[in-house]
């Protein structure tokens, strides 16, 4: 069978993506509450996790949003998230005013930037838009996001 996505745009990373972890609202040890950003809550930000493999993230990012959930552990700013969400909920958090496939700020390594993120992320922004319509949650390639109506 052809595959008819584009040639993915994800960032490489020195580390193993993971899924977002679907039962993360449940698990408030794991996932407490850290902060807000623009109307959307962040949990669990600057708790150490797990990659893939089992090792430690080299970040320390949580999860943004709760109705529209991105772990930025998770995401390496392929940007398809943005290509297909109908009512723009999402916008890049190093290049703001931007979103889609091959417009994420690409960051040097060894910048206090690429120490902090790895790569660019997709921000919820604007999270009470969403009309579950679930295209970002289907076609995100590292499962970063999670969308809970
Ligand atoms: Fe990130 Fe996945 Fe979107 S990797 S930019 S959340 S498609
Ligand atoms: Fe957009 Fe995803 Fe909601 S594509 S409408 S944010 S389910
Ligand atoms: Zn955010």
């Amino acid at each position: 069978m052809e595959d008819w996505r584009p040639v993915p745009m994800t960032r490489e990373v020195d580390y193993a993506p993971k899924p977002i972890d679907p039962d993360f609202m449940n698990k408030p040890d794991e996932y407490p509450e850290t902060g807000t950003h623009y109307d959307h809550k962040i949990l669990g930000e600057g708790k150490a996790r797990t990659d893939a493999n089992g090792s430690p993230y080299p970040t320390k990012l949580g999860i943004h949003g709760t109705h529209v959930a991105v772990d930025w552990e998770a995401c390496i700013a392929d940007g398809v998230c943005m290509d297909v969400c109908p009512v723009d909920v999402f916008e890049w958090e190093l290049n703001p005013g931007k979103k889609g496939t091959g417009n994420d700020r690409v960051l040097d390594h060894g910048a206090a930037e690429w120490q902090k993120y790895r790569t660019d992320k997709s921000d919820p922004i604007r999270e009470s838009d969403c009309i579950d319509c679930m295209a970002c949650e289907t076609a995100c390639p590292t499962k970063a996001i999670k969308i809970s109506p």
